[in-house]
């Protein structure tokens, strides 16, 4: 019997008529994001497993469960890319990119592998944008990095999704508030008789000891219901990362990206310092993030850099077009033939008249092709009432008619398919089609 073939579990295969959709997604960010100074950027898919390990952190999901880890034939450890961030900071530090007292920003759209249960909006392949700006810590630049995602969404048209901002503080704010979490969360954890309760999932027991934060994170019912009444860590932040929030509030509302606080936001990644946002649409199901980010002020010295600060956030476009199909707001264009050239072109009449009609139909087409204009004529489809149907198939904007009175006084009749209306244009005027 023969084989057949599919693709792995959690990929999929970005078909015509759906690659344009895909292809305007990207053509808007590259211009959002180039309008906001950034640059584009690609790294390899591939990484050496440390640059995730050092960088995500060790205990997170993505590095724990989910990353897609190989060795060479000479048995060095690498991993797909689980996420652009890190990859983006190996490549900054490694190349230089940046220089004392300036600011560089990179974007970049990219293909991420996440070994995790694939279900709407989540696969183990899938195409992320993102946007990092590096070397400075003023509050003004989180403000700007959302204010690019946002600018991004409306421009595409998307209307139902919200923006919710939280700090979750410096490393030292950040210890004193894991440890009001884990007092909170103990009772919870452990029974009276100090073994460990079922209250929580298993993870939740294994995040308590090693990312106390991440208990917030959790999208089992159980340890949600009980993340509710925890400890705020708005609550803990000291003066400079509470002054820091505010002024990035203060900068949202100049910029006009209208944002709700949410203290539970803690993000997947380990690098996060002060300032965490993430874009929800609250339509999406469970997997409502279109994307998220934050500050990473430490990240780059982790990863043997110089000491410099950063701001970045990263979405995917899967759970972008299927909100944006959701809401019917999807604006782009699917590619339709600027002109479909019909002529009588039956070769085997053996006609003088139809060689040239023909040679005629192929001069125009590599003309407007040479101009770089969708332009189709289909040499196999004989009859005009099939090359009619063709035209209409492929939904073009105008039909060009060669015919024997086209033919015999040069002039070709353009036909507007959307109003029926019929004109005619000189052969020596093609250039003004
Ligand atoms: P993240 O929250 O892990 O952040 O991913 C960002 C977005 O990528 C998610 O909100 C979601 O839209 C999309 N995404 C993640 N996993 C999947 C999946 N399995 N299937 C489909 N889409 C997915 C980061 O990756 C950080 N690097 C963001 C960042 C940049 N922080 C600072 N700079």
């Amino acid at each position: 019997m023969a084989v057949k073939y599919t693709v792995p579990r959690g990929t999929q295969d970005i078909l015509p008529k759906d690659s344009y959709k895909w292809e305007y997604m990207e053509m808007v960010f590259r211009k959002v994001a180039k309008s906001y100074g950034y640059q584009e950027i690609n790294t390899p898919v591939f990484e050496q497993t440390e640059v995730f390990e050092r960088s995500a952190g060790d205990s997170t999901d993505i590095v724990q469960k989910e990353m897609y880890r190989f060795q060479d034939k000479k048995g060095r450890n690498f991993a797909l890319r689980p996420e652009g961030t890190a990859p983006v900071i190996r490549s900054y530090i490694e190349n230089n990119l940046g220089s004392e007292g300036h600011i560089t920003k990179l974007f970049y759209i990219e293909a991420m592998f996440r070994y995790d249960r694939p279900q709407s909006g989540r696969s183990r392949q899938f195409s992320q944008f993102g946007c990092e700006c590096i070397g400075t810590n003023h509050p003004y630049y989180d403000a700007e990095n959302i204010t690019v995602f946002w600018t991004y969404l409306k421009t595409l048209g998307l209307k139902n999704f919200v923006v919710e901002i939280n700090s979750i503080g410096c490393s030292e704010c950040s210890e004193t508030y894991n440890t009001a979490l884990k007092d909170y969360f103990k009772k919870f954890i452990f029974l009276p008789n100090n073994e460990i309760s079922d209250l929580v999932c298993p993870d939740c027991q294994t995040r308590y000891d090693k990312n106390p934060k991440r208990l917030l994170d959790c999208k089992i019912p159980k340890c949600k219901e009980i993340s509710k009444e925890a400890p705020s860590m708005l609550d803990y932040l000291d003066d400079k990362c509470k002054t820091h929030f505010s002024e990035v509030q203060k900068y949202l509302d100049i910029l006009k990206v209208p944002y709700v606080i949410n203290p539970k936001i803690v993000r997947g990644l380990d690098y996060y310092t002060q300032t965490a946002f993430e874009f929800i649409n609250y339509n999406l199901g469970s997997q409502n993030a279109l994307g998220g980010g934050g500050r990473y002020d430490g990240l780059i010295k982790q990863m043997g850099g110089k000491d410099t600060p950063a701001v970045g956030f990263a979405g995917g476009f899967s759970r972008l077009l299927l909100s944006l199909i959701n809401e019917n707001s999807f604006q782009g264009d699917c590619p339709r033939p600027k002109y479909y050239i019909v002529c009588a072109n039956d070769s085997s009449a053996n006609d003088e008249n139809v060689s040239s009609k023909l040679t005629k139909a192929l001069e125009l087409l590599i003309f407007l092709r040479n101009k770089g204009i969708y332009a189709e004529f289909d040499i196999e489809k004989i009859s005009l009432k099939a090359q009619l149907k063709n035209a209409n198939r492929l939904k073009a904007h105008h039909v060009i008619i060669i015919g024997e009175e086209e033919l015999a006084k040069n002039y070709l009749t353009l036909k507007n398919m959307n109003t029926g209306e019929q004109t005619t244009l000189d052969f020596d005027k093609i250039d003004e089609l």
